[in-house]
């Protein structure tokens, strides 16, 4: 069956499909696991995620991508996917998320992407993006890119009936964070520093009693973060992105990309409006997924992949076989 944009948004068929397109990734990424070969790595996700997204019905626009069509051969921003027969979707991809800790087989590495409708992913640039999130059950509003972090430490530890010791926040271990972890410990709060891979650092706030993470806190890849509210759309929570440019040429990209204000806080829906779907597969383990396993002509993957129009979360086990027949072997 075709899958086709109905009255009500993305066809439910796509579901898979998506699902099919991350795990595609994660194995052939997996094959390079620990080889310290990160553009091998990411390269061999590419293909792979590209060859499976020619396999879907769709008409789909890449909105996030690789980077400029000539910067990138391969799931170049603006290029067209799919089969050209299906419905007109938007997409972002990040193959392989983590290429470092890939290379270095350390927890956490993931194949991501995202899809919806058109117009329904936030263009943004590849450039860093300021981000703060949580996950779902707290007052609307409580976290704001411009409040102080003592101050959102506060908030979150009275929302949620606990002394501010008790809240932890995730950010990526980098020198630009030492005045947020500075903040963050001086009230009291504990931190779980990520040497990479901020999309599942905020994915972790949705689910404290397993994670450990309350909040997320810290600038990482624009990409990343438009990947990450997507995510979050479909199981709940806030967040809020704005971007930060490092020079006038990022600034000027950016205008380039259609972003007018480039002060603007987004919120998780300017970033992921509408009917999108989500799929992750663990490439390494770690929290938030298995990684690939591979045992003879066998690999089996565990992928999340949900859809905020109707808050479904899938956590898929799969197995595969003649993995050279697929060119995987
Ligand atoms: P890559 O997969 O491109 O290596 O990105 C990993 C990552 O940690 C992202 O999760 C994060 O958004 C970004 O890099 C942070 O950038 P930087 O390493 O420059 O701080």
């Amino acid at each position: 069956m075709a899958a086709e944009l109905t009255k009500g948004g993305l066809d439910r068929v796509l579901v898979l499909e998506v699902a099919r397109v991350t795990e595609a990734a994660a194995i052939a990424a997996a094959r390079l696991r620990g080889q310290g070969n990160n553009k091998g790595a990411d390269k061999a996700a590419v293909d792979a995620m590209r060859r499976q997204l020619g396999r879907v019905n769709i008409r789909g626009r890449v909105v996030i991508g690789e980077g400029e069509m000539d910067e990138a051969p391969m799931l170049y921003i603006g290029e067209e996917v799919g089969t050209g027969d299906g419905p007109r979707v938007d997409i972002a991809v990040d193959p392989l998320e983590g290429t470092t800790i890939c290379a270095k087989d350390m927890p956490n590495a993931l194949a991501v992407i995202a899809i919806s409708e058109e117009g329904g992913l936030l263009n943004a640039p590849d450039m860093y993006m300021d981000k703060i999130a949580i996950g779902p059950g707290y007052p609307e509003g409580i976290i704001d890119l411009d409040k102080p972090v003592a101050q959102v430490i506060a908030d979150l530890a009275k929302a949620k009936g606990v002394p501010q010791r008790e809240i932890t926040a995730c950010i990526l271990d980098r020198p630009r964070h030492q005045e947020i972890i500075d903040a963050v410990r001086k009230a009291g709060a504990g931190i779980r520093l990520i040497p990479d891979g901020d999309i599942a650092g905020v994915i972790w706030t949705t689910d404290p009693d397993q994670t450990g993470i309350d909040v997320y806190l810290g600038s990482g890849g624009a990409p990343e973060g438009v990947l990450a509210a997507a995510a979050l759309r479909c199981i709940g929570g806030q967040m809020q992105g704005r971007l930060k440019p490092s020079n006038d040429e990022e600034v000027k990209r950016a205008h380039s990309m259609g972003i007018k204000d480039i002060k603007r806080k987004y919120s998780m829906s300017d970033m992921a409006a509408d009917d999108v779907i989500f799929s992750a597969t663990g490439v390494t383990s770690g929290s938030l997924l298995e990684g690939v396993r591979f045992h003879g002509e066998f690999a089996s993957t565990e992928t999340v992949v949900m859809r905020s129009k109707t808050g479904t979360v899938r956590r898929i086990k799969t197995t595969f076989r003649d993995l050279e027949m697929k060119g995987w072997g």
